[in-house]
C-alpha cells in the first residue's frame, strides 16, 4: 500500500500524509472553480463500482467524478445479490476477475478488512468507498476539505463528534486525518453503548491530540467549530433492543443553533434520519449540502491523482 505522496490503493486515512492532503485539497479546489479544465484528463479509462452495501453519495459521486474527467463508469450496487457472490464467489475472486476489465475498483462492502483484502489480490488500484464499520477514507478526504472551505483553516480546531461513534466509519476515518494537523481538540459525545473504540483512543493519545468523552451534546456545542453529527447506524445492530435504547438520542434543532457559536458549522456525512431537524437546513451554518457537493471535486482530484 502506497503511502506519502504515491497513492497506489486508497484503504485507510492512516495512508495520507499531510503534504499529500494539501496537494490534493489544491487539486480540489481548482477543479470547484472550472471543473470542465478536467474533463478529457481520463479518457478511456474504466472505473468499475463494486458495492455490496447501499448508497447514494459515495457510488454516485464516484460515477459523475470518472465522467466528469472522460472516464467510464461499470458496476454493481447490490453485489451481494446481483453479482456472483449470490452463487458463492469469494471478494478475492471477483476483484482478480474485475481487475482485468477496469482501470480502478471502488468497493463499498459490509465487513471491516475487505478493502484491504482487495488491495491485496487487484492488479489495479483499490479505493475503499466504506468497509462495514471500518473505514470510509474518500468521505474523511471531502470532510477534511470541506472544514478547510469552511472555516479555512484545520490546525487549531475544536471537533465534536456526535451519535454512533462505535459503528461510524466516517468519523473513524476523520479523526485519523485530523490527527495529523495542529492543535486539535475532539469532543466524543455518544453513549456509552455506542462510544469512541479505545484502538482510536490509543491512536490520539499516541500522537498527543486531546480528546474528552461525553454524553451531553449541549454543554460542548458553545464550545467547538464543527459539530459533526452521525446517524445510529441500526443496521449495525444485532440486538433491536440495543438499537431502540440509543434511536434518536441526539437532534440538532433551532435551539442547538442557538447555543453554538456564530461562525461554527453543522457537518453530516448523510444521510441523515432524525438528527438534525429540517428547521436546520435554512442556517448558514449548516454546511451538510455543500459538504456532499464537495465529494464530487475531491474524488475527481483523487481519480486524476491515481489515474491521470
Ligand atoms: N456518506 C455516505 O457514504 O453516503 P452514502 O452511503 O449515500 O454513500
Amino acid at each position: 500500500m502506497a503511502v506519502g505522496s504515491r497513492l497506489r490503493h486508497v484503504i485507510e486515512s492512516q495512508q495520507f500524509s499531510r503534504s499529500l492532503l494539501e496537494d490534493l485539497f489544491a487539486r480540489s479546489d481548482e477543479i470547484k472553480r472550472d471543473p470542465h479544465r478536467f474533463s478529457g484528463r481520463l479518457n478511456g479509462q474504466v472505473m468499475a463500482a463494486l458495492f455490496y452495501e447501499p448508497s447514494t453519495r459515495t457510488r454516485l459521486s464516484f460515477e459523475a467524478a470518472m465522467m466528469r474527467l472522460g472516464g467510464q463508469t461499470m458496476g454493481t450496487d447490490n453485489a451481494r445479490e446481483f453479482s456472483s457472490a449470490a452463487k458463492g464467489e469469494t471478494l478475492e475472486d471477483t476483484i482478480r476477475i474485475v481487475s482485468g476489465y477496469a482501470d480502478v475498483i471502488v468497493v463499498r462492502h459490509n465487513e471491516e478488512g475487505a478493502a484491504k483484502r482487495a488491495a491485496a489480490v487487484s492488479s489495479v488500484p483499490i479505493i475503499n468507498a466504506g468497509d462495514g464499520p471500518g473505514q470510509h477514507p474518500t468521505q474523511a478526504l471531502l470532510d477534511l476539505y470541506t472544514i478547510k472551505d469552511e472555516l479555512n483553516r484545520i490546525d487549531g480546531i475544536r471537533v465534536a463528534m456526535v451519535g454512533d461513534l462505535a459503528n461510524g466509519r466516517t468519523v473513524r476515518s476523520l479523526t485519523y486525518l485530523l490527527s495529523k494537523f495542529k492543535d486539535i481538540q475532539l469532543s466524543f459525545v455518544a453513549p456509552p453503548l455506542v462510544a469512541m473504540r479505545d484502538d482510536l483512543k490509543a491512536h490520539l493519545d499516541e500522537h498527543h491530540v486531546p480528546w474528552v468523552e461525553t454524553e451531553d451534546l449541549e454543554s460542548v456545542l458553545p464550545e467547538v467549530d464543527v459539530v459533526y453529527m452521525t446517524r445510529i447506524q441500526k443496521e449495525r445492530f444485532a440486538d433491536p433492543a440495543a438499537y431502540e435504547a440509543v434511536k434518536g438520542i441526539y437532534r440538532i434543532d433551532k435551539g442547538s443553533l442557538e447555543l453554538m457559536r456564530k461562525y461554527a458549522i453543522v457537518m453530516h456525512p448523510l444521510p441523515r434520519v432524525d438528527e438534525i431537524a429540517p428547521e436546520v437546513d435554512a442556517d448558514a451554518r449548516a454546511a451538510y449540502f455543500r459538504q456532499a457537493r464537495n465529494g464530487l471535486h475531491v474524488r475527481m482530484a483523487l481519480l486524476d491523482r491515481l489515474l491521470a
